[in-house]
């Protein structure tokens, strides 16, 4: 009933030759029919890739936007422009740009509205840090981005939203919960849901992430609040992308 998503975020990472090796490797290796597969990257790369991997069955997005249209804002991108491009899929709330570039809740909230405005359709990203599960602190921590976020939302905004459950300490690092914790998590993210509406919960896609690799990736995916996952350094080897976008089918 929900089309897992696997999603790849590059971050400030990939080449035009990476685009190329991937669409080769589809060419002979298609994608399951049963999987939702986005591949999002830096922002000048965006174009090349619709063209390159379209065909494939490959969406594209985007890592963040700006919440303005337009605008004396230099260096930044708007949601009107990502769409422009192509672009279906954005990320907003990522941990990186939580820490590195300061991003609120309420930063969170204003370019997860902007990205519904324009049609694009955003994966709201939420985790707690090393610090807060150790002080038994997740679901609080994780609850609170959530509902920042989806509490002031118009009901029917809300399933538009994807949600990636991403513990911080998990991305990058090569660790990551047993799937029985990240398991807990996504449930309690469920339930928080029905609270608006019952529908919505048992529609809600919701994906882990954060060292979510080709070895890990069955075991994680078999839980039943996990429909999917949003993968950093390994959505840039080609073959490890693919075959957790097999495990996932
Ligand atoms: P990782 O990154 O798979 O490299 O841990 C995940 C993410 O940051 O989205």
């Amino acid at each position: 009933m929900r089309t897992p998503l696997i999603a790849g975020n590059w971050k400030m990472n990939g080449s035009s030759r990476l685009i190329e090796e991937f669409a080769r490797a589809l060419e002979g290796f298609p994608l399951p029919p049963t999987v939702e597969v986005a591949l999002l990257p830096p922002f000048p790369y965006i174009l090349e890739m619709q063209r390159a991997l379209q065909a494939g069955g490959v969406k594209i997005g985007a890592q963040t936007l700006n919440p303005l249209r337009s605008g004396a804002h230099t260096g930044e991108v708007s949601g009107r422009m990502l769409k422009e491009l192509g672009a279906e899929y954005v990320l907003v709330g990522h941990s990186e740009r939580r820490r590195l570039y300061r991003e609120s809740d309420e930063d969170v909230y204003d370019r997860l509205v902007a990205a519904l405005n324009e049609g694009l359709k955003p994966i709201l990203c939420v985790g707690e840090t090393l610090e807060e599960r150790d002080a038994g602190d997740t679901e609080r921590v994780v609850l609170r981005q959530v509902g920042k976020v989806m509490a002031p939302l118009e009901p029917e905004q809300r399933p538009l939203v994807t949600i990636a459950y991403e513990p911080v300490w998990a991305i990058g690092s090569g660790r990551t919960p047993s799937p029985e914790q990240a398991q807990e998590v996504m449930a309690t993210i469920r339930r928080y849901q029905g609270g608006f509406d019952a529908k919505l919960a048992s529609g809600l896609r919701l994906l882990y992430g954060g060292s979510m690799n080709a070895q890990n990736a069955q075991e994680l995916l078999a839980q039943p609040d996990i429909d999917g996952g949003l993968i950093g350094g390994a959505s840039l080897k080609v073959d490890d992308f693919l075959s957790i976008c097999h495990a996932a089918g």
